[in-house]
Order: C-alpha cells, then sequence, then structure tokens
C-alpha cells in the first residue's frame, strides 16, 4: 500500500517537496506499515512569519476541559482567537474568568450525532481527546474518536487540524498497545485526509499545573527538573530501550502554544513534531 505518506516522504516531486520537509522535519517519520518511528534526517528549519490571527478564525478545541485541552483554550484566546470547545463533560469545571470565553460544548466523538453541528464555521481544530483503559477502550478513544473528528472537519471544509497524539515508549507499547494503535491510527487519517494542513504533536510526559475545580495540583515539580537534565541527554536517545524512556517531558505551556500556532500559522509545515520539535516551537517568539 503507498500511502500519501509515504509517497510523500519517500518519493516527494517538486510540488509536494514542502510537505515531506513538514513531514520529516523532526526528524521522525510516520510508516503505516510497521508503526515504527525512522531514524533522523536533518532538515533545515523554515522561518514562518507570526501574524495575529485574522478576526473571522474560529478554533474548535476537542477535549477543552481536559489538561492540556484547557491550556491550549487559554493560549488561543490569549492570542485573540475565538475558542469553542466539545467534550463528554462539556463546561470546565475550573473556576477562572477565561472559562466563560469559551464556547462549551457537550458530545462524546464516538456518537456523532450529539456534535453535528459543533463544527459550522469552524477554521481550525486542535484535538487533545485521548486516555486510557482496557485495550479497545483505549483505541476507541485515542484512535475511532479522534478518526471520527478528522472526517467530519474535512468534510466541513476545516482548513487546519492538529493532533496532540504521544511519542512511543518502546516496551510500554506492548503494554498500551491499544493507546499507541489508535494514536498511529488516527495520525494515518489526518496526514491523508489533511495533507495540507495535518500537525501531529508527540509529546512524552507533559508536566504542568492540573487545575481540577479550584484546587492546582502542580505537576510541574516532578516533570520540570527531569525536563532540564533529559535535553542534554539525547545522544542517549539512539540506544535502543533506553532511548524512548530518556524523552524528555515538556511543560503543558510549551505544548499549548506550539499546537495553537500549529493550528493557525497557515505556512506551519504540516506532519509529525516530536519532543524536540515542541521544545525548539515553544521557544520562538
Ligand atoms: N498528560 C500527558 O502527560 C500526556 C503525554 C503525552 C500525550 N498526551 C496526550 O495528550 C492528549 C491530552 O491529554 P490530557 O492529559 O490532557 O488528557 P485528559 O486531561 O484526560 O483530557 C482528555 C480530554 O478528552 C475528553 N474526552 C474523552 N473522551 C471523549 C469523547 N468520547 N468525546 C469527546 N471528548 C472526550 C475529556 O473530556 P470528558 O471526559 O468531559 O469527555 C478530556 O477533556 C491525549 O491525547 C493524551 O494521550 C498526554
Amino acid at each position: 500500500m503507498t500511502s500519501i505518506v509515504s509517497r510523500l516522504i519517500h518519493s516527494p516531486s517538486s510540488s509536494s517537496r514542502s510537505l515531506s520537509t513538514g513531514l520529516l522535519r523532526y526528524g521522525r517519520s510516520l510508516s503505516t506499515e510497521s508503526n515504527r518511528v525512522d531514524e533522523p534526517l536533518k532538515v533545515e528549519e523554515a522561518e514562518t512569519v507570526r501574524a495575529p490571527p485574522p478576526p473571522s478564525e474560529k478554533l474548535l478545541v476537542l477535549g477543552g476541559n481536559g489538561f492540556v485541552g484547557s491550556h491550549v483554550c487559554k493560549e488561543a484566546l490569549d492570542q485573540g482567537l475565538s475558542v469553542s470547545s466539545l467534550s463528554r463533560s462539556g463546561r470546565s469545571s475550573i473556576h477562572e474568568s477565561w472559562v466563560d470565553r469559551v464556547e462549551w460544548h457537550q458530545g462524546s466523538l464516538l456518537v456523532p450525532e450529539s456534535w453535528k453541528d459543533v463544527l459550522n464555521d469552524v477554521t481550525s481544530v486542535i484535538s487533545c481527546v485521548g486516555g486510557f483503559g482496557s485495550n479497545s477502550h483505549m483505541y476507541k478513544i485515542n484512535g475511532t474518536a479522534n478518526i471520527n473528528a478528522i472526517r467530519a472537519a474535512a468534510e466541513k471544509g476545516v482548513k487546519r487540524f492538529v493532533y496532540v497524539s504521544a511519542v512511543d515508549f518502546g516496551l510500554a507499547y506492548y503494554i498500551l498497545k491499544g493507546y499507541y494503535e489508535g494514536k498511529r491510527a488516527a495520525e494515518a487519517e489526518l496526514l491523508s485526509k489533511f495533507v495540507y494542513g495535518g500537525v501531529i504533536l508527540r509529546p512524552g510526559f507533559i508536566h504542568g499545573t492540573r487545575q481540577v475545580g479550584s484546587m492546582k495540583i502542580p505537576l510541574g515539580l516532578i516533570g520540570s527538573p527531569l525536563e532540564m537534565v533529559l535535553q542534554h541527554a539525547k545522544p542517549l536517545n539512539r540506544i535502543p530501550l533506553v532511548g524512548p524512556l530518556l524523552t524528555p517531558p515538556v511543560n503543558v505551556t510549551s505544548v499549548a502554544k506550539v499546537a495553537v500556532r500549529a493550528a493557525t500559522d497557515p505556512v506551519f509545515p504540516p506532519g509529525i513534531v516530536d519532543v524536540y520539535g515542541i521544545l525548539r516551537y515553544s521557544e520562538q517568539k
């Protein structure tokens, strides 16, 4: 099977060169046949120009009431976007003023009739929907739910779609089979439906403040020192088995910043952005 992904990676024509650059930007390509991450390729980074989004931009955050999703909503509002969210429980339980500026919708991505009008007038989507459980549940929530969203967004003419996925942690792959198979299936769907505007973020552990109602849980205490140490351990990533475990954690605000930029910057290259890409993009102004 020659998928769009492998065509773009392996035989880029002049018109698709910029796409393949995006797909390989941070040296990791998606192989739909083996689900494995290829060896790093060095590709120069293109400069992109940041301009405020036009007022007509409307962002839908899938899972905007979750840990990553709530930071994405906040970042998007700070960037002047009009923001809506869809999740099974609807409105966030966080008691902060930005919550009132988000349009909250209730519905499950696994029940398409429950959210059919939510995509009206939406220009870009960021999906932060994912989760754990039994293998079949993990496949449904990380894969099927997101595939439903990707297909509906493509049919509605949404321009850009960003999926917060996850890096494959080697050994953990076998324990969390449904989780990773779901993620990779959703990624393949995204790259085929959003050839020009599909971006996949693959962080490892995400740290930051997880807020539950009025309580703030500082996950940063665990992740932050690790992030500093492991950023400098990149060469060890080449050692099989040890490598994936050394993927540096990233701050949730960095993930949110890069997700919003990828969803709104028309020249942000499509494809996969790994953890080092997230760290680099988040440091740019
Ligand atoms: N946290 C990490 O360290 C980490 C690391 C790597 C990757 N990631 C990935 O990043 C993404 C966000 O993670 P997170 O930590 O923010 O997870 P989270 O807090 O559990 O958020 C998941 C969100 O998905 C929503 N959701 C679940 N099932 C849904 C459905 N059927 N329809 C609509 N919405 C649904 C949840 O809201 P309701 O329950 O109200 O539906 C919630 O808003 C996930 O894909 C995760 O795999 C996270």
